[in-house]
């Protein structure tokens, strides 16, 4: 009855087109929120609609968030309280993108159940309600306190929730001793557990020059165009090696150790295929631990974009007078995202300078994440190891994310409390993409190392329980 009973609300969790960036799509999205408030009812938990308020849309517009889930199963002061954040708004998704399969009917090939949302995030929140309901259907006494913390607006940046986070930490969150993210995924075929993202300095470089575009026939060769003073300074942020040369970034960087040389060195990672799922023929460092420190430990910049450039087909023969670049820098412990700001922009001005060009350099940041880093060796960890190594019988991969997900920060911030990240997603689920699939072999022994984990390993790690 359990399996039956959880396929059941997968279909209907995925059947509702979540899209938390789509406007139109808002009446769904407040419906997945009910759904999944309702689900947790039905259970018996204390369920609540948290109301985080309006988003305003560019045309001025207001339009009510999705409410916040939160949910708490057990008050036992003399229990822990573990609180499972999860997410179940999701990506957009259409047949005609490209998808083999209707995207809103879970379709299960092979052991595969595709669908949009299936990895992420709706499968891994299902996973941690399951480990509850297993409880309840085993008539088994919930050993510790069990909180959920559902969100609808992560897809599209999490607005409201850092609020609610900080408006619930003397009320919801007050008691909460730990933290579970299963918002991540695993790296291979391995099972693993997520202990560091990285964090990013979003950063917008505007040159204005000319009160208005020129045509370069009429005036090329008279005026010092604001996209060559542009592009001259992005080429100086990093070599074609990928070294950062703005001054004081690598500086700051946590040297790498011994032990974290053989924890990569371990980490099960095929560098063709690796290859070939970005369809490339060479990376930027051709050996395992280089490449895998880059994309997790190490900074990077990239350049994304530039606002104000002429970017249609077709050969236009215009001089933009104002040209915006967009570029970010990604944060790794011991960075600072206030510091990296005026290296930056200190940098940044004194090579426009040299350029000595009558054009004006505006440089902003507009997003500054900081990384979040766990200890390895702490108990939630060496919990999670046990629980992995019980139900799929091997070691999980210690991996890192090379992505922001801010939420965990706010979390530590905020709360104060450990944090892990248990991943349950496969490296080729797809997530965002089209074909998005989560696998049974996965999902089934999440739900199980889930239950085992917040119920029994936590308490016999804190407190020699058994
Ligand atoms: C989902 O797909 C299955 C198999 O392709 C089909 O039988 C079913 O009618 C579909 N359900 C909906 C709601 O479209
Ligand atoms: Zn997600």
């Amino acid at each position: 009855g359990e399996r039956e009973c959880g396929e059941k609300s997968g279909e209907e969790w995925v059947a509702i087109e979540s899209d938390s960036s789509n406007v139109l799509k808002r009446p769904d999205l407040h419906r997945m929120m009910e759904t999944t408030a309702q689900k947790l009812r039905l259970m018996g938990g204390t369920v609540e609609l948290v109301d985080i308020g309006e988003q305003e849309l560019p045309n001025g517009q207001t339009l009510a968030l999705p409410k916040v889930v939160t949910a708490t199963f057990g008050t036992d002061p003399n229990k822990h309280t573990v609180c499972v954040y999860g997410h179940v708004d999701v990506q957009p998704a259409k047949l005609e993108d490209g998808w083999a399969t209707d995207p809103y009917n879970l379709t299960d090939i092979n052991g595969n159940l595709y669908g949009r949302g299936a990895s992420d995030n709706k499968a891994p929140v299902l996973a941690w309600i399951h480990a509850v309901e297993a409880y309840q259907a085993l008539s088994m006494e919930l050993p510790v306190n069990v909180k959920f913390v559902i969100e609808g607006m992560e897809e599209t940046g999490s607005n409201g929730l850092d609020a609610m986070i900080l408006a619930q930490r003397d009320t919801f969150f007050s008691d909460v001793d730990y933290i579970i993210i299963s918002d991540c995924g695993w790296l291979s075929r391995r099972p693993a557990l997520t202990y560091g993202t990285r964090g990013n300095c979003y950063f917008f470089a505007e040159v204005e020059g000319p009160k208005q575009d020129l045509h370069s026939g009429v005036y090329g060769g008279t005026v010092i165009e604001p996209m060559t003073d542009l592009i001259g300074i992005l080429d100086t942020l990093i070599s074609p090696s990928g070294k950062i040369l703005i001054p004081g970034i690598r500086e700051a960087v946590a040297p790498l150790s011994d032990e974290e040389w053989k924890m990569y060195q371990d980490i099960q990672f095929d560098m063709d295929s690796y290859k070939n799922k970005i369809g490339v023929t060479q990376l930027m460092y051709s050996n395992k631990v280089d490449l895998l420190a880059h994309m997790w430990r190490y900074p990077t910049v990239s350049v994304h974009g530039i606002e104000g450039a002429f970017s249609d087909s077709g050969s236009k023969t215009v001089i933009p007078a104002k040209v915006t670049a967009k570029f970010s820098i990604r944060q790794v412990p011991n960075m600072d995202p206030a510091m990296v700001k005026k290296q930056v922009t200190d940098y940044l001005h004194s090579v426009f300078a040299k350029r000595k060009s009558p054009n004006k350099l505006k440089v902003t940041m507009v997003i500054g994440a900081k990384p979040w880093l766990a200890d390895t060796q702490h108990p939630l960890y060496e919990a999670g190891k046990a629980a992995v190594k019980r139900v799929f019988d091997m070691d999980p991969d210690l991996i890192r994310e090379g992505g922001t997900i801010p939420i965990a920060r706010t979390f530590q911030d905020v709360t104060g409390k450990s944090i892990i990240m248990m991943p349950i997603g496969g490296f080729d689920d797809g997530l965002h993409s089209q074909n998005e699939k989560m696998s049974r072999f996965d999902a089934t022994g999440f739900t199980l190392v889930s239950s085992h984990f917040t119920l029994q390993e936590v308490l016999e790690q804190e407190t020699g329980y058994e």
